[in-house]
Formats: C-alpha cells, sequence, structure tokens
C-alpha cells in the first residue's frame, strides 16, 4: 500500500484549512483504501528555521520524527492556505528544513483559501520552491473555495460529490507519479 503523508500547514488559532486536510484523510481512506498520516504543523510546533536538518548538531525528535516520515513516504499532499498571496512560513519552514528528503518526491498541493479564488496564487509561490528542492510537483493541484462553509469541522463537504472528483484528479495524479517513480527504482 503506498505511503502518504498529508502537510496540514496552517498553524493559526483558528485555522479552518485544517479541515480541508481531514476531508483529504478520510478520502484516501474510504476511496483508495489509503491510510495516510497526518503530519499536522500546529502539533509539531517547529521553531522558525535556523538551518537545514542535515547541518543541524541536535535537531529535535520532532524535527526527526518528521523528517522520517517525510523520507519514508512514497508522495505527500500538502495542504495549503493562501496568505498574502503566498504560502504560510510554516510550510517554508519545512521546504527549507529538509533536503534529500524531498528530491523526486512526488508532492501534491491542496491549496485553500475563505475567498471565490480558492487560493489559486499559493500555488505558484509552492510549486517553484519545490521545484527547486527537487521534489515531483504534481498537476492538478485541489483548490477549495470558502473553507468556511464548504468543508465542515469533521472533513465533509457541504458538495461532496463536486468535491471529491476534484480532489480525485489530483490524487490520480499523485499516485501516477508514485507508480512511475517506483519504476525507475
Ligand atoms: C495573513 C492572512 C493573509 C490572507 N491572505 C489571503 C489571500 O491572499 N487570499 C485569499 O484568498 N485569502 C487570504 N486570507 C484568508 C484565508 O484564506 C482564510 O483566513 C483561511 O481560512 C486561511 O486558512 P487557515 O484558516 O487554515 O489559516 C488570508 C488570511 C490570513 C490570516
Amino acid at each position: 500500500m503506498e505511503k502518504i503523508c498529508i502537510i496540514s500547514a496552517s498553524v493559526r488559532k483558528g485555522r479552518e484549512s485544517h479541515k480541508a486536510a481531514l476531508y483529504i484523510r478520510n478520502l484516501l481512506k474510504d476511496k483508495y483504501r489509503i491510510e495516510a498520516r497526518l503530519l499536522d504543523l500546529m502539533t509539531y510546533n517547529f521553531p522558525l528555521f535556523e538551518e537545514r536538518l542535515k547541518y543541524l548538531e541536535s535537531p529535535s525528535a520532532e524535527i526527526m520524527d518528521f523528517a522520517e516520515k517525510v523520507r519514508e513516504s512514497d508522495g505527500v499532499i500538502m495542504v495549503v492556505p493562501e496568505y498574502n498571496g503566498g504560502y504560510p512560513a510554516s510550510i517554508k519552514n519545512i521546504i527549507d528544513l529538509l533536503t534529500d528528503e524531498w528530491r523526486r518526491k512526488p508532492v501534491a498541493f491542496v491549496v485553500v483559501s475563505n475567498g471565490h479564488f480558492a487560493g489559486s496564487q499559493v500555488i505558484f509561490a509552492l510549486q517553484f520552491s519545490l521545484w527547486k528542492i527537487r521534489a515531483l510537483t504534481v498537476s492538478p493541484a485541489l483548490r477549495i473555495a470558502d473553507i468556511e462553509t464548504s468543508i465542515d469541522g469533521d472533513g465533509i463537504p457541504a458538495d461532496k460529490a463536486g468535491m471529491d472528483r476534484n480532489a480525485s484528479s489530483t490524487i490520480n495524479e499523485l499516485l501516477w507519479y508514485i507508480e512511475a517513480r517506483r519504476k525507475m527504482a
């Protein structure tokens, strides 16, 4: 079975985008029979980036745990809210922290906002940073608009059929990349 990590990026009190991470976890379980690991950056509570893991003298247990989970995953889904047209510092923190762990790692995006444009702008910044670190970025991203009302607190979308259809396009593509990469191993 594929090992997939879902990284929930928002560390904001009262955050909304975490509901999208719960939704993706549920969909992977119910439709794809994949038990994804949820890596919640709010729980990890990493300090502001100072240096890459490979140069840290005594990395914390949390950093080691996070790096290990990314390293052993076949693919990653990042759930990222749009802040001022870009990504939150929490996600740059963990992109910069790791190096080889990202290399050729298939990474799909779920971008979220509370507006109608569904965090579309954050895709550019995410795509570029992940490309720079040599990850395999997956298109299309799942774009979730109006997050306050489009998904409830249990991760259930208001329009489940529609969101499942869009999310499946992203997940199917991620699974294709995972399979392709496996064939090249
Ligand atoms: C600092 C900040 C900047 C924001 N900038 C944008 C933006 O550029 N575009 C947008 O559509 N929504 C923006 N929003 C609204 C967010 O989409 C909304 O607050 C969403 O719930 C954020 O995800 P979170 O609740 O998980 O933190 C911004 C929110 C914050 C807190």
